[in-house]
């Protein structure tokens, strides 16, 4: 049975606004059209543990975790105190450094295989750029060969608008888990190429996610061996979700340069750069790095305290224990429809999609399946796998496969 539309007047009326504030009213992957436009609300009010409420007074369960940040829940007390207590008791935007940064690098260094030394910045692209950056300096080569979503600055943005041809001249793309296509790249370039950047794990927008096919990564490592190459594993999604020690740790491979945000502080804002003393010393002299907000303290707070709690309470082996249980069911669901909705993705990351077919069905069948699930009150992403969080509880992972099974059940008797 087709579900009721949510009301989402307060929504379409600020997005109306908007359009004359903002270009596209909302940036990037947030605007109307990456969802299911008029079904989708585009603002919410509020959020707690794992629900989110919108401006119209809709509460779903969020299963897309402002897009990987958040790793225990919304407002999460304990990780809030720690911000709270560094602005009321200290301060966190100075002309120097506070020490509580230096405690961030530690931990890092204690728990990252590849992290000998840090560098913290405010977003995730920054921490690509610079990782970039610092390779073509110390290897004193050009050409980058990438795979994955690193961002929007000029070397990697998709969209081209503003951006300098020859910018990214000396950027070529090979495919996840086709070391074939990285090895023709490198038979050409390798002699010229400073580094190899990679997602761990494949997560193309609006395409299953891949995991790291058995010799993939181990030969990514030995190929930019080959070729005095450095190579840079992009853990922006990966880390502190997959492992405290990241992708790398998990699987096994350790990259000379590595990437850290998102999910590290629990919403704020942060990225790192860790890497190999010898390399990551290039950032002495030769690389220049600096921003008036990177060594702003909020973020260190929240990222200590976020690591500490997720330690403490081995967060992420209970977050992969309910993501396994959801995985599973889940699948199920997916199996006894049959309308070309597949899961792919890890416990912490899951991901429905529809089978691509040559009449472009499968396009009607995800939006309609995404809008009966919001109508559900289950937010998640149609180009975008989800995560779980800490704070999603038994009861939410139950209606919300319930709410997945009515979603399918529609979509059975309408195609
Ligand atoms: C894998 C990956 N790398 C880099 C970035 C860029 O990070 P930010 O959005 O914090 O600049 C993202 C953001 O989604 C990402 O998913």
């Amino acid at each position: 049975m087709e579900t009721k539309k949510l009301n989402l007047k307060n929504s379409m009326s600020e997005l109306e606004k908007a359009n004359n504030l903002t270009p596209g009213a909302v940036l990037g992957i947030r605007r109307p059209y990456n969802f299911v436009e008029d079904e989708f609300p585009i603002y919410f009010e509020k959020g707690k543990g794992s629900r989110v409420i919108d401006i119209d007074g809709n509460e779903y369960i969020d299963f897309l975790c402002a897009y990987g940040p958040i790793i225990f829940g919304y407002r999460e007390e304990e990780i809030d105190k720690a911000v709270i207590d560094q602005i009321e008791n200290k301060g966190f935007c100075f002309s120097l450094t506070q020490t509580i940064q230096n405690r961030l690098s530690e931990k890092l260094i204690e728990l990252i295989p590849s992290a000998e030394m840090t560098v913290f910045l405010k977003t995730g692209s920054s921490a690509a750029t610079l990782a970039v950056r610092t390779a073509r300096s110390y290897t004193g080569k050009n050409k980058i060969m990438r795979c994955g979503y690193h961002g929007w600055h000029y070397w990697c943005s998709k969209v081209k608008g503003g951006i300098p041809e020859k910018l990214q001249a000396d950027v070529y793309e090979f495919e996840y888990n086709n070391l074939q296509s990285l090895e023709k790249l490198m038979q050409q370039h390798g002699g010229e190429t400073a580094a190899v950047i990679l997602t761990p794990i494949g997560h193309p927008l609006g395409h299953k996610i891949e995991e790291p096919e058995p010799g993939f990564l181990e030969g990514v490592r030995e190929l930019t061996k080959k070729y005095n190459t450095l190579l840079i594993f992009d853990e922006i999604r990966t880390g502190f979700r997959i492992s405290l020690g990241g992708a790398q740790q998990y699987y096994g491979v350790t990259p000379d340069l590595s990437l850290f945000g998102k999910a590290m502080a629990n919403g704020y804002s942060i990225g790192a750069l860790v890497g190999k003393k010898e390399i990551m010393k290039e950032i002495e002299e030769n690389v220049f790095v600096s921003s008036t907000f990177f060594p702003n303290s909020l973020s260190f707070a929240a990222a200590l305290k976020t690591i500490e709690k997720m330690e403490k309470e081995d967060v992420l082996a209970e977050i992969w224990d309910k993501g396994r249980r959801f995985q599973i069911q889940l699948k199920k669901i997916l199996e006894k429809y049959d309308v070309g909705a597949e899961y792919s993705g890890i416990p912490p990351m899951p991901y429905i999609t529809f089978k691509r077919d040559t009449e472009n069905i499968y396009k009607s069948k995800r939006s309609d399946f995404y809008a009966q699930l919001i109508r559900h009150k289950v937010f998640m992403q149609p180009y975008h796998h989800g995560y779980i969080c800490s704070r999603h509880t038994e009861e939410d992972l139950v209606y919300t496969l319930n709410a997945v099974e009515d979603s399918l059940r529609y979509l059975k008797k309408k195609y």
